[in-house]
């Protein structure tokens, strides 16, 4: 496994986090207008594509699949870049997408620069500190042509909080979880609401134009109820898995293990109680400017 930077992530990237991240492509899509590739997004001018923080590749091997499906003939080119590689697919299953190591917060090597017509980042919401944010941003429009489109969707923590259906089970013990989660990130310098800060980023970069941001809530979706619960279940568990040890609340993988299944059964508790932990993803889009 190899790193191309020192990062400040608070996920694991094994085998598990893996199929995590890969089971709630579908519905991080599904939530965020049901397109892959946000509508306002032409998609037959999509020649080549590059995805940031990419972890497994899931979005960008999705994207493959529905720009061949279009035109099958059409040369394109597909670019996934990461901190770590511990999570890209085997060689044998990369499927002609170049897997690379790069930290965003660094610029880009001037080959990739003016290279792709979309730049894509999904979820470095457990990544960054707040003015990384911008440093990423500035490093991302560099690598579009003019014209080209950014496309960033990422989670808002607060809203997880504050969202109003949350009140009726304040003194649950779920709760003090979800805030935990929340405010360690905080603590550690990273943004409650990821979405604005994003949004505040590229409306600062003077090389993007028509900057957007669009926001979703998982309530919009109450059809999607039993999958929101699990999604949150199973990020929740990650999220304290490394959480737990970083704080020094428990000092051995064996206590760690026994207080995420008890912290776990207080949310699976509150789930047969009606609680359902609503929150919001944002996306941003951007276009760079043709000068
Ligand atoms: C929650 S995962 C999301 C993966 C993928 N975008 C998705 O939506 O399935 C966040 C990813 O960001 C990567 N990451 C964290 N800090 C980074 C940085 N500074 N530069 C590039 N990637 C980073 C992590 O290694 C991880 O693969």
């Amino acid at each position: 496994m190899a790193t191309a930077g020192q990062d400040n992530y608070f996920l694991p990237r094994h085998k598990d986090e893996s199929n995590r991240l890969n089971f709630q492509h579908k519905f991080l899509v599904d939530i965020c207008g049901g397109s892959t590739i946000h509508e306002s997004i032409p998609k037959d001018n999509l020649t080549a594509i590059a995805d940031v923080a990419t972890g497994t590749g899931v979005w960008i091997q999705d994207v493959k699949s529905i720009l061949t499906a279009r035109d099958p003939e059409k040369a394109r080119k597909y670019y996934a870049f990461d901190i770590s590689d511990a999570q890209f697919p085997d060689p044998a299953a990369q499927d002609g997408i170049v897997f690379a190591l790069h930290d965003g917060r660094q610029p880009f090597p001037e080959e990739f620069h003016n290279q792709f017509d979309l730049v894509h980042v999904r979820l470095l919401v457990s990544g960054l500190k707040t003015p990384e944010y911008k440093q990423v941003v500035d490093n991302l429009v560099p690598l579009l042509k003019p014209g080209g489109y950014l496309q960033w969707e990422d989670l808002s923590m607060e809203s997880f909080i504050n969202y109003e259906g949350a009140q009726e089970f304040a003194d649950h013990p779920c709760m003090d979880t979800m805030k935990l989660i929340c405010e360690v990130q905080i603590n550690a310098g990273a943004p409650a609401n990821v979405p604005q800060t994003i949004y505040e980023a590229a409306k600062s970069n003077s090389d993007l134009t028509d900057v957007v941001l669009n926001v979703y809530n998982t309530k919009d979706h109450p059809d999607k109820t039993e999958i929101v619960r699990q999604w949150i279940l199973k990020t929740f568990d990650s999220l304290l898995s490394s959480i737990l040890l970083r704080t020094g609340m428990v000092a051995t993988e064996e206590e760690c293990k026994k207080e995420r299944e008890k912290r776990k059964e207080h949310l699976l508790d509150s789930y047969q109680k009606g609680y359902v932990p609503h929150g919001s993803l944002g996306m941003v889009l951007g276009r760079k400017v043709q000068k």
